[in-house]
């Protein structure tokens, strides 16, 4: 198994990680639990120890299920947990990255993943009036106490550099949204990897499903409760759907030089193009887990990655 140390840490993990997103129950068409608690334990059978959940998904459900189904194994489980969206049923979302909620905020995932620690405690989205200094100091309580192992970031940006500077080391890594369907966030990506010893994590990996093969241009009606549905999800509408369909004729060919699946070519670009970096992708069933999981282990040609760039530049 293809593992790493997140930096700064003694935590190794898999280069794959298993999104909890699904997990929440909603967004992504039929979901079944039972399938996910068996995706969890097959990830666990064949290496893959990295889960990454939220308190926003499905409003805590998928915390649940995730604590669930780890039981008895979660001392085999790096956990990823993000904090600061304030999401309740029938209420408006803000975010919050204040000292009163991220405590409270904690206690309430800790509970439902039914653990005493989260392995990698992440801030969502920053606040926007919080200052990072600040949330660093309540993450270093929360490890005081022995309630979180490290703390971490997502969705940083630019404007977010000026306050990292004095805080390198205290965060472990970031997740940002990064596939060959979005590269926008490329050069930021690399720039908070080496300069600000934070290990990449990237979500969308699959570009929420396209890149994994089995869309074209007929089968992309998605029911009402899927978020795909919705134009925001652009990777499967207008131009932006008809040009990711041509990255996926791309990523066929090579599936078929390199016997592995398409899903597995599109995950390996990434861990072959980004370096030290995990791919969290969404997984709903076992058989997902293990097509993601052949992208392991092995290398894309240069010419292949040449191929791949080329066609999502
Ligand atoms: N930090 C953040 O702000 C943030 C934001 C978004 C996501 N995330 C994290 O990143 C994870 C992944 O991102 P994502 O869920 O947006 O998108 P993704 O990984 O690009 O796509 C996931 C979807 O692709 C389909 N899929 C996955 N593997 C497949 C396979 N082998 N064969 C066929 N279909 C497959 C599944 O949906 P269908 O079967 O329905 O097609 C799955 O739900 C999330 O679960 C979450 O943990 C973090």
């Amino acid at each position: 198994m293809e593992y790493i140390t997140l930096k700064n840490t003694d935590i190794k993990v898999s280069r794959l990680c298993m999104g909890g997103c699904p997990m929440g129950g909603y967004g992504w068409g039929n979901v079944q639990e039972n399938e996910l608690i068996d995706a969890v334990n097959k990830a666990l059978d064949i290496g893959v120890n990295f889960f990454d959940t939220a308190e926003t998904y499905g409003l805590g459900q998928s915390e649940i299920t995730l604590g669930k189904a780890l039981g008895s194994r979660r001392d085999k489980a790096v956990i990823s947990d993000k904090f600061g969206v304030h999401a309740m049923k029938g209420q408006p979302t803000f975010y919050d990255n204040s000292h009163d909620y991220i405590i409270e905020a904690c206690e309430g995932s800790l509970k439902r993943l039914g653990t005493d620690y989260i392995d990698v405690y992440t801030v969502h989205y920053r606040d926007g009036k919080t200052p990072l200094c600040e949330v660093a100091e309540t993450l270093d309580e929360l490890k005081k106490q022995g309630k979180i192992r490290y703390a971490a970031l997502s969705n940083i940006h630019e404007d977010d550099k000026a306050e990292l500077e004095s805080l390198k080391g205290r965060f472990v890594s970031f997740q940002d949204e990064y596939s060959l369907a979005c590269r926008k966030n490329e050069k930021e990506m690399l720039d908070f990897a080496q300069n600000f010893s934070l290990t990449p994590l990237t979500w969308g990996s699959l570009g929420q499903g396209i890149l994994t093969g089995k869309y074209n241009l007929d089968n992309v009606n998605f029911g009402a409760d899927d978020r795909r549905s919705r134009e925001i999800y652009v990777n499967f509408h207008g131009e932006k759907l008809k040009k990711n369909l041509e990255i996926v004729e791309v990523l066929k060919k090579i599936s078929a030089e390199v016997g592995k699946s398409v899903s597995a070519v599109a995950i390996r670009f990434i861990l072959d193009f980004l370096p030290d970096s995990v791919v969290i992708t969404g997984i709903k069933r076992p058989s997902q887990l293990l097509s993601n999981a052949e992208a392991l282990d092995w290398h894309l040609s240069a010419q292949q990655i040449k191929m791949l760039d080329d066609i999502s530049k």
